[in-house]
């Protein structure tokens, strides 16, 4: 079989030539029935009898890998797609260095290795379930079937992690995949693993920020996992990174677009002060201060992803040739990290400064470093957008110690402009800086459902390209009677 031709004769699509490998078939096919039950009890709700104009991989080939066609949601093809074997690949890095990339679990991190795969699988799922109100109250039917899209590829991204679950880790490799169909996001008694994955999404400012920051730390960690010796996973998470780029899409351009009518509208009706709120608001848009708002807190939260800055964990996961860094084969080092340093922002006698630890236990720092940069050029683009307008207002990224639940800031107050402050002038200022139950209100009291083809919501400016450069009014989604 071709490496690159997926084969849709199965009932689970594959390039991993599932129709030989009949034990994990069986399993991935006892799994099957409960995946439909999750996707039905905790996908898009009220939408999955819809046709959806839907993008569904058909080669791992990143040349025209996918085709587009009206899709009901439960019947979407969720695959098994690898990226096509590289002959004599070598780790990129870690203790084994050099050595050729494992075909198979090698058994002393055999538990590491699994936990890291559970880790990730488990974010999959937990988005789909956060974003299954938002259909409601869609500012359009072309950012409805975006939401869908996303929703769709991250129960893929479930398969994915599933099959390596269940290929190479036998028995309890099949309990962890049962068991990411049972946490659920925000649950009190089973949540998700990672905080930011039980948080809601009420509304689609909200959804754009999250595909923006979050999704974009799961494009890190792929990146990182995408290095591993562990030649399966490398391959599963070079595909996913494929999908992903399409979320970062809809994030950076739904807030775009969001900022650009804001910025309209104030120009059009005279308003120069961004921060006379009050007035902007009752143009039906969101005022910039609460833009920042709201990128304050998705990105304080995606921030905890990272874990701790210095991380023991973390450094035994690049020793064992686990986990790598960032585009690791473009680094020019010695990819074991055993003498080298890198500066980490620390708290040290009530002060934060820039304290050199020695790099193998930085990784994660790095790893966040270099997720900040992505950030920022994503920021420096949308405030090009305001820039183009004329209104005078700069988004910026808080300080990394802003707002954090986890590593060296959790038990500070530092405001977004990096200062450390007490208990009281935090609580007195928070309103400035994070989304207040009012900002929230407002925003959802914005959220009214336009579903005529080719119209968008009076607070989201229309996208520049269709997909699949569709035209304006196209039907992205047929909504059933
Ligand atoms: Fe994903
Ligand atoms: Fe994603």
């Amino acid at each position: 079989m071709n490496i690159e031709s997926i084969d849709y004769t199965t009932k689970i699509p594959n390039n991993v030539n599932l129709a030989e490998d009949r034990q994990v078939l069986r399993a991935l096919e006892s799994w099957h029935p409960g995946y439909i039950d999750w996707w039905m009890e905790m996908g898009p709700e009220g939408f999955q009898q819809a046709l959806v104009y839907l993008r569904t991989a058909v080669s791992v080939d990143p040349k025209g890998w996918a085709k587009f066609d009206y899709v009901k949601m439960p019947e979407y093809r969720w695959g098994i797609l690898l990226a096509p074997k590289e002959e004599d690949r070598k780790i990129p890095f870690g203790h084994h260095y050099g050595e050729p990339a494992w075909q198979d679990v090698p058994g002393e991190y055999r538990a590491m290795l699994r936990r890291l795969v559970v880790i990730q699988g488990d974010t999959e799922p937990a988005s789909v379930e956060q974003q299954r109100h938002l259909g409601k109250t869609a500012p359009s039917l072309y950012d409805l079937r975006n939401v869908f899209q996303v929703n769709v590829e991250e129960g893929r991204h479930l398969w994915a992690m599933v099959y390596i679950l269940q290929k190479y880790f036998g028995r309890d490799g099949r309990e962890e995949a049962a068991e990411l169909l049972q946490r659920r996001s925000g649950s009190a008694d089973k949540p998700r693993m990672l905080g930011a994955f039980n948080e809601a999404t009420p509304d689609w400012l909200s959804f754009y920020m999250f595909t923006f920051f979050t999704d974009r730390d799961g494009k890190m960690q792929l990146e990182s996992l995408a290095q591993s010796g562990f030649d399966p996973l490398s391959r599963t998470c070079r595909f996913m990174l494929t999908e992903e780029a399409h979320h970062m899409f809809v994030g950076e351009t739904g807030v775009g677009r969001t900022i650009q009518r804001t910025c309209e509208a104030m120009k059009a009706a005279g308003i120069e002060d961004p921060y006379d709120i009050e007035r902007v608001r009752k143009l039906g848009v969101i005022d910039l201060p609460t833009i920042q708002k709201k990128l304050n807190l998705h990105y304080s939260l995606s921030l905890d992803l990272f874990g701790s800055e210095v991380s023991t964990n973390a450094a035994n996961a690049f020793n064992a040739s686990l986990k790598g860094r960032f585009q690791e084969t473009k680094i020019e080092d010695d990819h074991r990290l055993e003498h080298s340093i890198y500066p980490v922002l620390k708290l040290v006698d009530g002060e934060i400064k820039r304290v050199d630890e020695p790099a193998l236990t930085a990784v994660n720092m790095r790893l966040r470093d270099d997720y900040t940069a992505d950030c920022q050029r994503g920021l420096d683009r949308w405030n090009k957008v305001i820039g183009r307008t004329g209104v005078n207002f700069k988004l910026e990224l808080p300080h990394v110690g802003f707002h954090r639940q986890i590593g060296e800031f959790k038990d500070v107050k530092i405001t977004p402009a990096g200062v450390i402050v007490d208990e009281g002038t935090w609580n007195r200022d928070i309103g400035k800086w994070l989304p207040s139950k009012d900002d929230g209100d407002f925003i959802v009291s914005l959220m009214q459902p336009v579903s005529e083809p080719g119209k968008f919501a009076d607070w989201i400016a229309p996208p520049r390209i269709g997909i699949d450069n569709k035209p304006g009014d196209f039907e992205y989604v047929r909504i059933a009677a």
